[in-house]
């Protein structure tokens, strides 16, 4: 049976010490946090997934935020390399949980790539040369990816931390971004829904299904997504937004095959459905 997979990770009680890049660190309540991303799953299971959480620990403070270390295609996953050092203790975890789903694909030295900065529609592939996403990260993707059919598009992104902070994708043809952070013309093909000017944080969006799991704190960008014709299923991010998170961010979301042990990895994981 195929069934929707959603990776996620518990709230690390060091979530306060996050690493940051554009906003000013403020307090960070770990009950809300976890509270919140009880519900942010609970959004996930109505979109039709079955969680697999992973357990956090207090050295790696940027746990919940999974998506950063593993992308999922159909045929592979990549384990990235991330752009902060400190990330990368979180790596074994998602690349034991990922291996009983896809071969697995590493980024090596001297690539640096976080999952924030890679936006997937269709066969195309663009990522984000960022503070933690570096161009050899995106020469490696294109090895892994092109026998697949993959094209891999670097796309350069400024005052935001990752690409996805500027622009995800709401539709197959339908793309919401912030025009401030990332230029459209490097998306060409697409329709757009801009953010509300107010809003700049607005553009992480994260697609399921038919579903559009979204920020309950950026309404006027989302007055705009329901005119689109968008479902959206609001939550409370808070949180994780003072962290530099999102609702992409949370989860790593593929497809499965629960009736042989996927792939025919080793198999073995320390996650636990919920
Ligand atoms: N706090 C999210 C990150 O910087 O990776």
């Amino acid at each position: 049976m195929r069934v929707l997979v959603a990776l996620t990770r518990d709230i690390s009680p060091s979530m306060a010490s996050c690493e940051l890049t554009h906003l000013a660190r403020v307090p960070i309540d770990v009950e809300r946090a976890r509270a919140q991303h009880r519900e942010y799953e609970q959004a996930l299971t109505e979109a039709g997934c079955r969680i697999e959480r992973l357990a956090s620990g207090l050295d790696m403070p940027d746990s919940v935020f999974v998506e950063d270390i593993a992308i999922a295609f159909d045929e592979l996953a990549i384990v990235t390399r991330p752009g902060a050092e400190p990330r990368r203790v979180e790596v074994p975890a998602l690349a034991q949980a990922l291996e009983r789903h896809r071969p697995l694909r590493f980024i090596v030295p001297p690539g640096t790539l976080d999952g924030g900065d890679v936006l997937i529609a269709g066969r195309r592939v663009f990522v984000g040369l960022s503070t933690r996403t570096n161009a050899d990260a995106v020469a490696q993707m294109r090895q892994m990816l092109a026998p697949h059919g993959y094209t891999v598009c670097a796309v350069t992104v400024r005052g935001c931390l990752h690409l996805k902070s500027a622009v995800t994708a709401v539709a197959d043809d339908t793309l919401l971004v912030n025009p401030q952070w990332i230029g459209k013309d490097v998306l060409s093909g697409f329709r757009f829904v801009e953010v509300d000017p107010a809003e700049p944080m607005a553009a992480n969006a994260l697609r399921v299904g038919d579903l559009v799991i979204y920020p309950d704190a950026c309404p006027r960008t989302a007055e705009r997504l329901a005119r689109h014709g968008s479902t959206l299923r609001l939550v409370d991010a808070s949180e994780v937004a003072k962290a530099e998170g999102a609702v992409t961010c949370c989860s790593v979301i593929f497809e499965a095959n629960t009736d042989h042990g996927g792939h025919g990895g080793r198999g073995g994981t320390n996650s636990r459905t919920v």
